[in-house]
């Protein structure tokens, strides 16, 4: 039976034979990969990713860390992190921390973030990671949500120039809630258990971790992934859509932060045993070349990033990247949100010098790993086009949205049932003769900034809980780098001159920043007398993002006829002129 071949992204008719038994034979299909990848049968993280190589291959580097500046750089091997790990197990469970219990994490890209996120695999606790570019309220929610009993936090951080301040924040989070804080700055400093500490048995469907993640409700959903589908899932996408082989140097410019950068920074590269390189920095600091150098210094052989950043970039020009050697490469790949042509193109000729295929991988905190790439024919790849399915998925196209028609994959969150109902996306695609999906974008109340996903709702009750406004709505626009921003209309529960206005606007701008975090910073504010509404007293929000995107004002007649005062539309148009710009 042919369920593993390397060639898989080389020849389209191995991919489809592959794919093809994948969906005819499931189980077989899934328990034959299990088999391979587990043959300890253990379903520890932290055993699999770290034990399992520092045995055979203790001096191998898993992690080459680069910090703000150039100057900063670390090595730490396979035996290293292991010892890291333990410590940071120990001192959790001298502090009361055990098998199930939650613990957030929130910290910058370091080793110790991704020793803390594996010593909680260790001893089977369920982390939590939360951005560190979130707001201490953010993150105070997130904490109180998933009940953790502890913190593990820095003391400080730097990223692009700017100091975070993470002790102070998770402090500020904490407030008088009765939890623990663990700095992990210096790990030596935590006793080593004299081996006493051992790795918890952990059963396949036992929690791994939550990460919360925005959706179309006002508080964002906590998502939770099991140790044994998730860990298979996840390595098994990272095998084959990036051809992933030991001896590789994967550098992901994701951060811990996001579902990226658990899958593909630290489970699914530690698992098979390569090398990661993690970048706590920009890369625009202190120079747009930071990404080249280091692909270059490391001889970097998968490099997997996000289309904003490839966006701002290619804005540079190609004298940016010409005078690095990015020889190394053997694939490039993105995710996060839709990537256009351009930039694919620039990607594509400028970084990976015409010989490396881009998987643009399409998926979500939902779905634990890549659902779509093209894995089925890299030689004639299509930009924008994220593709074909992952082995075992049968995505299809329902009234726009793109679906999935079977939840019987490993990686799918145990928040849904595997049973044989559909998978809603929330994402808009098509599907071309070829068969080949490309992604346009959420159908629901969701905006991608910068890859970065963010609930309308969540805005909106920040801006509505403010004394000034009566009601707003937040909706995305189109933007050159960042993929889209966000356009607030608001109405007030006065008339307000140009300054009062402006003043309100920065007070939105300033408690958005306070409730959600940087990310969630509008571009533009518009105030407007009314906002338009259905009968029902639904706000029309298409039209908005019509007006928002200030060009090809193209209304739908249907639309048009549902709005109750339709009177206001030209009145928003003209507001949009004079939006305030943040
Ligand atoms: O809208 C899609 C977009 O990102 C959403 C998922 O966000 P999140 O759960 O934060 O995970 C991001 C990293 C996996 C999707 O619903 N998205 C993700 N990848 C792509 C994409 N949009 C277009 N093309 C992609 N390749």
């Amino acid at each position: 039976m042919l369920f593993d071949h390397e060639l898989a992204w080389k020849d389209p008719a191995i991919y489809k034979e592959i794919y093809v038994n994948s969906i005819a034979a499931p189980e077989k299909f899934w328990e034959y990969h299990q088999n391979t990848l587990f043959p300890e049968g253990n379903y520890n993280a932290s055993f699999n990713c770290l034990d399992r190589h520092a045995k055979i291959t203790p001096h191998k580097n898993a992690i080459i860390w680069y910090g703000d500046e150039y100057c900063e750089r670390r090595e730490i091997s396979y035996a290293r992190l292991l010892e890291m790990t333990e410590r940071i197990a120990s001192e959790l469970i001298r502090r009361g921390i055990r098998k199930g219990d939650s613990v957030t994490i929130c910290m910058p890209m370091t080793p110790e973030s991704i020793a803390s996120m594996l010593a909680c695999c260790r001893i089977g606790a369920i982390h939590n990671v939360v951005f560190s570019g979130f707001s201490a309220n953010a993150l105070n929610e997130r904490i109180f949500r998933s009940a953790s009993k502890i913190v593990l936090t820095v003391t400080a951080g730097s990223r692009g120039g700017k100091m975070i301040p993470s002790l102070h924040n998770v402090l500020a989070a904490i407030g008088d809630m009765d939890v623990d804080v663990l700095l992990v700055d210096h790990v030596d400093d935590f006793p080593m258990d004299d081996g006493a500490l051992s790795v918890e048995h952990m059963k396949y469907d036992d929690p791994m971790f939550t990460l919360y993640t925005s959706g179309s409700t006002k508080e964002p959903k906590r998502i939770f992934h099991s140790c044994g589908g998730y860990q298979l899932y996840s390595a098994m996408t990272f095998k084959y859509v990036f051809d992933a082989k030991p001896e590789d140097i994967h550098f992901c410019t994701s951060d811990i932060g996001w579902i990226t950068g658990h899958s593909y920074i630290t489970y699914a590269p530690l698992f098979l045993g390569l090398t990661i390189v993690i970048f706590s920095g920009t890369p625009m600091h202190p120079d747009g070349g930071r990404y080249w150098q280091i692909i270059e210094n490391e001889r970097v052989s998968i490099f997997y990033s996000a289309p904003s950043a490839i966006r701002c970039l290619a804005s540079l020009g190609e004298e940016s990247v010409r005078n690095y050697d990015l020889s190394s490469l053997k694939v490039l790949g993105c995710v996060g949100e839709p990537m256009n042509e351009a930039a694919w193109k620039w990607l594509f000729t400028n970084v990976g010098k015409e010989k490396c295929p881009i998987m643009d991988t399409w998926w979500q905190t939902e779905t634990g790993g890549i659902i779509l790439a093209p894995l089925h024919n890299v030689k004639y790849q299509k930009p924008g086009f994220a593709s074909m399915p992952f082995f075992g998925v049968a995505p299809g196209i329902e009234n726009e949205e793109l679906i999935i028609k079977n939840k019987n994959w490993p990686g799918l969150s145990s928040n849904f049932v595997r049973d044989d109902q559909i998978y809603h996306t929330g994402d808009k695609a098509m599907v071309d003769d070829d068969g080949d999906f490309k992604i346009l974008g959420r159908i629901d109340d969701v905006v991608n900034i910068c890859g970065h996903r963010l609930g309308t709702s969540e805005v909106e009750s920040v801006v509505n809980a403010l004394g000034e406004i009566e009601e707003s709505a937040a909706i995305g626009v189109p933007h050159r780098i960042k993929g889209q921003a966000l356009c607030i209309f608001a109405t007030t529960t006065a008339d307000l001159d140009q300054d009062q206005k402006e003043s309100v606007a920065k007070e939105i701008t300033t408690r958005i920043r306070q409730d959600i975090g940087a990310i969630a910073k509008p571009d533009k504010i518009v105030f407007i007398p009314e906002l338009p509404k259905t009968r029902s007293g639904k706000i029309k929000r298409n039209i908005l993002k019509i007006i928002g995107k200030k060009q090809n004002i193209d209304y739908d007649a249907a639309d048009m006829q549902s709005i109750i005062n339709i009177s206001c539309i030209k009145e928003i148009e003209h507001a949009m002129t004079h939006a305030i710009k943040m």
